[in-house]
């Protein structure tokens, strides 16, 4: 039987994990800081780099594949231009998430948890942002906004089109 070839990560990316594991070798839950350090440089944990880090600290690929997969923090695939994070907690559905996450994901044509086709944008769900008492509330590239509507949203990301009829992914 052939052995199977490791997984090709593309220079930038496999630069990124091995910085990532250089920064926290030997230090005791490494596995958490190293996966935000490769999300932070890359803006997702490609898959292809989890045999890699599994191997430094001594886990098995599932276990890596578990923690990545638990945390809805963690992306496996580049992001759009922008990141939207709507708020899915109990607080900001009661004061209308739910048709906030409709109307947002009609205007810039995907579904939460995707980015649309043309990777203008990726809308994301999070679980609170302790802004409870302005909800619902959102975070557009990393800045928190409060009593959020969908024509707020598009208003403020003005380079990405509405979507098309019939939705853009
Ligand atoms: S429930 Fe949405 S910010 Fe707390």
């Amino acid at each position: 039987m052939t052995p199977t070839a490791p997984p090709a990560l593309p220079p930038d990316a496999l630069a990124a994990v091995e910085r990532a594991l250089e920064a926290h070798r030997g230090r005791p839950g490494a596995l958490l800081p190293i996966l935000h350090a490769v999300q932070d440089a890359l803006g997702y944990v490609p898959p292809d780099a989890l045999p890699t880090i599994a191997h430094a600290l001594n886990l098995s690929r599932a276990d890596v594949h578990g923690v990545v997969t638990f945390y809805h923090d963690f992306r496996d695939a580049p992001p759009g231009r922008h990141v939207v994070k709507l708020c899915r907690a109990e607080a900001c559905q009661a004061v209308g998430s739910d048709e906030l996450v409709r109307d947002v994901c009609a205007r810039f044509g995907t579904e939460l948890g995707h980015t649309r086709a043309d990777g203008a944008v990726t809308l994301e769900p999070v679980y609170c942002l302790g802004n409870c008492a302005l909800g619902p509330s959102a975070m557009v590239d990393g800045e928190l906004r409060g009593r959020v509507t969908a024509s707020g949203l598009a208003a403020e990301l003005p380079d990405v089109p509405a979507a098309p009829p019939g939705g853009a992914s």
